[in-house]
């Protein structure tokens, strides 16, 4: 079986330094710091409100990642202009409400579908890997794969959640089990991710067919008490 892929995500780093308006902890130094320690690829998502990630960190990681940076951007046309511009190797099209405190849901394929399928075109020219993040619904698997994307990341925000309250989570991982049965079928690389903890990864990692996991939250939260090599190192050890 070939080893699962893990995709830190840096965007709360820059959360806490810009919860002071200071130019440390440095997003830039975080993401050597998973590069240097195993990570395979790493996660900013710049927001239209800049909440945490901005193009000037950005740029800084692009010029000095050696691993794959992971560019996740709404369907706007601002952001088609900076992913055009910086040409990151992964990008993944994310739904955003500026008044939610994370990606609620996966994007809602309904809407503004044209628009996409110009994004989705766009990007690929340059050559990037394009995933979108959706629910895990065969519907929206089926949409995917029309709109010519080369991977799907599953939202696991629900499942997470449930897990978290202790609650009964099963119907929601055989939800994300056919999900990624229909994703494989389609011969889309799957990806999870969202509100990922050990407990929560470590029940999704027996999910065959899932070939990336994007952890950020959770993981710079545990780096405040293990550090961030040891954090990444135990996700890397619970994936494979
Ligand atoms: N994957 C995607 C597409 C995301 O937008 C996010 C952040 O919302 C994550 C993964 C990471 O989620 P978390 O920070 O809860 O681990």
């Amino acid at each position: 079986m070939s080893k699962i892929r893990l995709g830190v995500n840096i965007d709360h780093v820059a959360t806490v330094r810009n919860a002071r308006g200071e130019n440390y902890p440095s997003p830039l130094r975080a993401a050597l710091l998973a590069e240097k320690n195993g990570a395979d690829s790493v996660t900013i998502h710049l927001r239209e409100d800049r909440r945490h990630i901005n193009e000037l960190d950005l740029k800084k990681i692009i010029k000095k990642l050696k691993i794959p940076l992971n560019l996740e951007i709404a369907a706007t046309k601002e952001m088609m202009k900076i992913a055009s511009l910086t040409k990151p190797p992964f990008i993944c099209i994310v739904p955003e409400k500026r008044k939610e405190i994370t990606t609620e849901g996966g994007l809602n394929l309904n809407h503004n579908r044209t628009f996409l399928k110009k994004l989705i075109k766009k990007l690929k020219k340059n050559k990037s890997r394009i995933s979108l993040f959706i629910e895990p619904s065969i519907k929206d698997l089926d949409i995917a794969k029309k709109l010519g994307v080369d991977c799907v990341e599953i939202h696991t925000g629900k499942f997470c959640n449930l897990i978290n309250q202790k609650k009964n989570y099963n119907k929601e991982l055989a939800r994300i089990k056919k999900a990624v049965i229909r994703g494989n079928e389609h011969g889309l690389e799957v990806h999870a991710g969202h509100g990922l903890t050990y407990t929560s990864a470590r029940i999704l990692i027996r999910v065959r067919g899932i070939k990336e996991f994007n952890i950020g939250h959770f993981l710079v939260g545990e780096s405040i008490f293990d550090g961030l090599p040891a954090t990444i190192k135990k996700f890397k050890k619970i994936l494979n």
